[in-house]
């Protein structure tokens, strides 16, 4: 293999015990093309270690609208995605998940949903989806799609019967409740700004919404809203789809009592006063529901992925059940809250997963927190540290979730006027909350009109960066974000370490370079993350981890300058440098 090769040459090169080389970049490169079709055996359903799919892939968000416009009315669909298969699979990615693409009258751009077995006209016909199946299973490419459990738009059928009498059939598939006196049922709030109670004249009661008045909670309770939504997924799988990404699971569920929060120090980002939201989120019930998902799901050999967002891991472990028979992959998404560049914060955060029982899931940012790029760029190095953070999340053990364009180095293009915006949160909160728009721009595929995404003025607009970060471009710089994330992502393929090891911290007092090792058997390979913007040392001692003359060869380091080089005693890391190696004893 190639790859073996390069490591030995790099050995040769090396000669004293701990020599470290840079690898070329070109040969790396080359390395990522020869190596693709290595990186489809991810595919298997378990391997020699036992491990299912969905361990050794790569899943990659794709937010519809915005990925790629096949028929040029500026909003992006499924023939879009088709038509970007080849360059998903020569990335690395193993799985994409979609969000929600079927009939909406988009309030919330899909998440209000209209009819769960269908595909929005905006977004192509059942034909369409049907093909994307098949290109996608060619290029061993599973699809996952986005489940809104927790509630249905107000356009669906359930609930417009549900509203039209207090006795009609589907009356019980929502929450509907009597006022207390002319104000609401109970003091719950609407994530979104607005109340959570919506009145409703034609029959004189108040429905719950969670989200939107446009997106009414289901109620959970009734067996028949259960045995719906669990039909639901049927229909998907049988279908060819390989899993769901499950939307707001903390919501399932309220106190049928409807007892009042108690009040909680602070305000929201829309200015008003905090609850504790402890009697309509997180309660029990839902893992009973989540169960009977995974019951399905099993069947299918399909993967559960949640959209959880817990306060500890005592709350994320939760989720995966108690005999690992709920969610395969709840996401950690307080990895994605370390909101600064820290060493020590992602050492905690990451062995606290990682002791967590089930299979970590790191996700960095997506559809609804502003990107990676913004919120750990520093304005300077903001490339640099792309690369830093690309080489955290996708070394670590466990499954990432990427999101379009992170691999660009995209940045947020957020509004600057309020009759810009377009989502529902950031028309209700502007100024203090903006929404979420700037980090749902459309990807960026080339220098052309528009970033390459379409001929027409897009939905969202293209930032002025589209000119320097863009896949064409950066296909053509073997130092850009993206080769970067190419490698990387060979890398996570082929090396056994990578795919199996476990995951040991190194250097743990170390305030500025976050290092661990990661390790299968004989294989091992070390990540060191300079996190900070001054040149760092390094010093490892890897004697008591059993490397007795331990020498290093270099995968990757993402800095031109100063070439990473040293011995143990003394590894040098540039300003926001990662630096990746093999290890042998
Ligand atoms: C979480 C989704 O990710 C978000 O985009 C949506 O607005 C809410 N759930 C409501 O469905
Ligand atoms: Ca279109």
């Amino acid at each position: 293999m190639l790859i073996l090769i390069a490591h030995s040459l790099l050995g040769k090169i090396g000669g004293v015990r701990m020599m470290l080389e840079k690898i070329s970049i070109t040969a790396m490169m080359i390395l990522c093309s020869s190596l693709t079709a290595t990186s489809a055996n991810a595919q298997q359903q378990t391997d020699a270690h036992g491990r299912q799919w969905w361990q050794n892939a790569v899943f990659y968000e794709i937010y519809p609208r915005s990925f790629a416009d096949s028929n040029n009315d500026g909003i992006g669909d499924l023939n879009g995605i088709t038509s970007k298969l080849d360059y998903l699979r020569e990335l690395g990615v193993d799985a994409i998940w979609i969000t929600p693409c079927f009939p909406s009258p988009q309030v919330d751009f899909g998440y209000d949903v209209s009819d769960y077995e269908a595909i929005d006209p905006m977004y192509g016909t059942m034909k369409d989806f049907d093909r994307l199946v098949k290109e996608a299973k060619k290029r061993s490419i599973r699809i996952i799609l986005d489940f809104v459990v927790n509630h249905t738009s107000n356009q669906h059928k359930w609930f417009l019967d549900s509203r039209s009498s207090k006795s009609s059939k589907y009356r019980d598939w929502y929450i509907w409740r009597d006022g207390r006196g002319d104000q609401p049922p109970n003091n719950w709030q609407s994530e979104f700004g607005v109340p959570a109670w919506t009145f409703d004249k034609k029959t004189g009661q108040y429905y719950y919404n969670y989200f939107y008045p446009q997106q009414p909670d289901l109620n959970w309770r009734n067996p028949a809203v259960k045995e719906a939504m669990l039909d639901v997924t049927r229909f998907w799988y049988k279908r060819g789809v390989a899993g769901f990404r499950l939307d707001a699971v903390d919501t399932l569920f309220e106190d049928p009592n409807l007892t009042d929060n108690p009040a909680a120090p602070g305000k929201d980002k829309f200015g008003r006063p905090n609850f504790a939201r402890i009697h309509n989120t997180k309660l029990p019930e839902v893992h009973t529901v989540l169960q009977d998902l995974r019951k399905i799901a099993d069947q299918y050999d399909a993967v559960l992925i949640g959209e959880t967002w817990t306060k500890d891991i005592a709350e994320l472990k939760n989720y995966y059940g108690e005999n690992s028979n709920e969610l395969q992959m709840p996401m950690d998404l307080m990895f994605g809250t370390v909101n600064k560049l820290s060493a020590p914060e992602f050492r905690r955060q990451i062995a606290a997963v990682d002791t967590a029982g089930g299979w970590p899931v790191f996700v960095i940012s997506n559809h609804d927190m502003a990107r990676s790029y913004n919120r750990y760029g520093d304005g300077v190095h903001n490339d640099q540290i792309a690369k830093l953070m690309a080489s955290l999340y996708l070394t670590l053990r466990g499954s990432p979730i990427m999101y379009y364009g992170e691999e660009l180095g995209m940045e947020n293009n957020d509004p600057k006027r309020k009759e810009d915006v377009k989502d529902p949160q950031g028309i209700t909160g502007w100024p203090g909350e903006i929404g979420r728009d700037g980090e749902r721009t459309p990807m960026q595929w080339s220098t052309a009109k528009n970033a390459g995404f379409s001929n027409t003025k897009p939905w969202l607009p293209v930032p002025a960066s589209y000119k320097t970060h863009n896949v064409e471009t950066e296909m053509k710089d073997p130092n850009s974000v993206l080769s970067v994330y190419r490698q990387l992502l060979v890398m996570r393929h082929t090396e056994p370490a990578l795919v199996n090891g476990n995951y040991t911290a190194l250097n743990e007092d170390d305030p500025n370079v976050l290092s661990y090792l990661r390790q299968d058997k004989d294989e091992a390979i070390v990540v060191m993350l300079n996190m900070s913007n001054t040149p760092q040392k390094v010093k490892l001692n890897l004697k008591p981890l059993g490397f007795a003359s331990p020498k290093l060869s270099v995968l990757l380091s993402t800095s031109q300058s100063p070439a990473a080089a040293g011995t143990a005693e003394s590894l040098e890391l540039a300003p926001f440098g990662a630096v990746i190696a093999k290890v042998t004893k």
